[in-house]
């Protein structure tokens, strides 16, 4: 049986690899790893360097200050979509995301909203509304401008739709959007609220899994030229690339020139590459180690290999391992560029040296 590759269930690779993991895959800690010493990341890149962060992040002052001495941008990982913003009474709450906002006003970063509209979320206070079009429609233009107009002259660029493309590639996901807005509809209709709402902010469709998967890209990649076929006001693509360190480096290179090819901004927009995910491949801890900080390299060169003027941000999602979603799968994985103790990885390092 294969499993999907899906990044909300366990994982083909995790399922695998967890197995594989108990053969023996012994990781030594952090300590016994020797330290590497790089400049902040920032500094060497000629492009914005982001991170993902959450509001509780921000009250840790360590962590505080790894993200303001690492990064220039800020995307926030989940306190500006509609499962933070909208109550179950159709209110809209905006503290956490302020508070983001604030921090990286303060710390002079860049704010990059993640995301407006996705399949994987639809507030109930959205599934309740009438099935008249009418009020569904204003409603969702209502929530669009509420949070972009909201970041107005702040925020750099938006997320504007998630995950669009089927797995399989096979058209595209069904969603309420979908349903009630039209399949393609739904997605200019986001588009051009965004648009109105600021219109300074990069407009993004962004994807997961296009490094994995050639036919999702090319499903990707043709989505992106209807848009903007049809005069829906994209600026950008953002390709995730969550990937496992047994990922091929020929796709990842593919990937990100396919995607520069459009001629639009491109943002690497949640790298981190998973050391669990792989264990079914790789049977020992430094040949995961040796392949992450290669794909951290691949990674950098493939980004620098575009025009600088495409390169719109390189965002890790999260700095430091403790804070990866991906620990919720595997408490053991390490996919970040610093350890859980904030001191930069060979990977962070393998990186440097190619943006540098
Ligand atoms: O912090 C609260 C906690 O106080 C509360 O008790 C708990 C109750 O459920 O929720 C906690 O918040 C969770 C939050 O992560 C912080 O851990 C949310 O429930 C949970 O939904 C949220 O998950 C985020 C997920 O997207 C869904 O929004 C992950 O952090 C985030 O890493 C993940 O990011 C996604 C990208 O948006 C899209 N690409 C894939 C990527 C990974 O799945």
């Amino acid at each position: 049986m294969i499993l999907p590759n899906s990044l909300y269930g366990l994982s083909r690779r995790a399922v695998v690899g967890g197995a594989l993991a108990l053969a023996g895959c012994q990781r030594p800690a952090s300590s016994q790893v020797a330290p590497v010493h790089v400049p902040p990341l920032k500094s060497l890149a000629s492009f914005p360097v982001g991170t993902a962060v959450q509001a509780v992040h921000l009250q840790d002052p360590v962590l505080s200050g790894l993200i303001a001495a690492q990064a220039s941008q800020l995307t926030p990982e989940w306190e500006m979509k509609m499962e933070y913003i909208v109550r179950d009474d159709g209110g809209f709450r905006f503290d956490a995301p302020d508070a983001i906002a604030a921090f990286a006003r303060v710390n002079g970063l860049r704010l990059f909203g993640h995301t407006l509209i996705w399949y994987a979320q639809s507030p109930p206070a959205f599934e309740a509304l009438d099935e008249s079009r009418v009020s569904f429609a204003e409603a969702y233009r209502n929530y669009i401008h509420a949070v972009v107009g909201r970041y107005r002259g702040q925020a750099v660029g938006w997320d504007v739709v998630n995950e669009a493309v089927a797995e399989d590639g096979e058209g595209w996901r069904d969603s309420l959007w979908s349903r009630r807005l039209g399949p393609f509809d739904h997605m200019v209709l986001a588009f051009q609220h965004a648009r109105e709402a600021d219109p300074a902010a990069r407009l993004f469709l962004n994807d997961y899994n296009l490094e994995w998967l050639p036919k999702k890209r090319a499903t990707f990649l043709r989505l992106a030229e209807r848009l903007m076929a049809a005069g829906a006001p994209i600026d950008g693509v953002g390709t995730q690339t969550h990937i496992a360190a047994d990922q091929d480096p020929g796709e990842l290179r593919r990937t990100i020139a396919e995607l520069g090819q459009l001629g639009l901004l491109v943002h690497v927009s949640e790298f981190d590459v998973s050391l669990s995910r792989a264990e079914g491949v790789f049977k020992d801890w430094r040949r995961l180690a040796e392949g992450q900080a290669a794909l951290y390299a691949q990674a950098a060169e493939a980004f620098m290999a575009l025009p600088a003027s495409q390169r719109f941000a390189f965002t890790f999602w999260g700095l430091r391992d403790a804070e990866s979603w991906l620990k919720r799968e595997d408490g053991a994985d390490t996919p970040l560029p610093f350890d859980e103790f904030g001191q930069p990885k060979a990977a962070a390092a393998a990186w440097a040296e190619r943006v540098a």
